[in-house]
């Protein structure tokens, strides 16, 4: 009988408790939830370490997560006030992200799954972004509408049931958090960029006016126009050797990258009969966005689901978050599931 289903016949508990895992990028990170109410979260981070590199080095992350996943995991099951065998699942991110970051929380979760004796769930990171929001409000509960914002994802999505949803639009180009990055750069502020920007707009005004972004059928978005508008400008300035106010930049672009965030996700609920926005990924921890959301979801009279901004950038909680959703439908995963460097946004959960 092969792993998964032996666990088909198992009752399942209403509040089990998940051992959540995430290694897909420069987070080492695990958490443990007795069904939607958290018990502990530890995030190690190997981000100074990549700041000096610009960038995410895939080698770097993978070394650093096998130093850290030991320690992260013990400290949440320690943190949470339970044993190992208290135990009812391990989830564990299977994809997207680097691959060789991917195994080594994949492996460790296998192994630790198979050693207790408890189904592995192999969950999505995407899924997990979308997930972040039953841990911020345990009583939600679809139908709502999720705006996700990652580092490789944005899109408005119809979340239909806990397990089933549709893309109403997602962006053409660059995801929203890639184009805070590549702003960032423009600027000359060090990885990760969508923070520095935040940090750096709070010292200017949105003054400049760049073009507004493009609007085309649905919900879709792109951010290349924008991208190139800030790239234009600053270069131009330069050229030119006309000073310009980069915390003035930083503000504008803020402001043109988030508005239309917050306007379509509103503008969606609004048309699908929701009275409830949720949202998920890196670039809901942004100050200014989650501001608009609120502004505009309460004047539209919808409830608006944020999780905080540590629940917003990659963590385990919301990789256990996801885990219960596949828990309660026994959607259980091989010890052989692999690990996958790209998922298509809304496939069907796999494993
Ligand atoms: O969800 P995430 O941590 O990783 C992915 O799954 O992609 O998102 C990372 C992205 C990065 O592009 C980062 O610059 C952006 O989220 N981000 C932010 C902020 N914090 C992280 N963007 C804008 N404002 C922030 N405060
Ligand atoms: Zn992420």
């Amino acid at each position: 009988m092969r792993y998964a289903e032996s666990f088909a016949n198992m009752p399942r508990k209403k509040n089990p408790v998940i051992l959540g895992i995430e290694s897909s990028c420069d987070e080492t990170a695990a958490a443990v939830v007795r069904g939607r109410e958290l018990c502990s979260s530890i995030i190690l981070s190997s981000a100074a370490e990549q700041a000096k590199y610009g960038g995410v080095v895939p080698e770097i992350a993978s070394r650093a997560h096998t130093d850290a996943i030991d320690e992260a995991v013990c400290e949440a099951i320690a943190q949470a006030g339970i044993g190992a065998g208290e135990l009812d699942a391990v989830a564990v991110t299977y994809g997207a992200g680097l691959a060789g970051a991917l195994l080594v929380g994949l492996s460790f979760a296998k192994s630790f799954a198979y050693s207790l004796g408890i189904p592995l769930i192999a969950v999505d990171h995407i899924r997990g972004h979308m997930a972040a929001a039953y841990l911020a409000d345990p009583s939600l509960e679809p139908p709502f509408i999720t705006l996700l914002a990652s580092g490789g994802h944005t899109a408005i999505i119809h979340t239909q049931t806990e397990t089933t949803f549709s893309v109403l639009g997602s962006t053409r180009d660059d995801a929203a958090g890639e184009a805070f990055d590549k702003a960032a750069r423009v600027l000359g502020l060090p990885y990760p960029g969508g923070p520095n920007i935040e940090k750096l707009a709070k010292q200017g005004a949105p003054t400049i006016r760049f073009p507004q972004m493009f609007r085309g059928n649905g919900y879709d978005f792109s951010y290349s126009g924008l991208k190139t508008a800030v790239i234009n400008y600053c270069h131009n300035a330069e050229q030119r050797g006309e000073p310009y106010s980069r915390a003035d930049v930083a503000a504008s672009f803020q402001c043109a990258a988030c508005d239309v965030l917050a306007e379509r996700a509103v503008e969606a609920a609004c048309a699908a009969g929701c009275r409830t926005i949720a949202a998920g990924g890196g670039v809901i921890a942004n100050g200014y966005l989650r501001e608009r959301l609120q502004t505009l979801g309460a004047a539209a009279g919808c409830k608006v689901v944020l999780p905080e901004r540590k629940f917003c950038t990659d963590n385990a909680a919301m990789i256990a978050a996801e885990g219960l959703v596949q828990y309660r439908v026994g959607n259980f995963s091989e010890l052989s599931v692999n690990a996958c460097a790209h998922i298509p946004l809304g496939r069907k959960g796999k494993q």
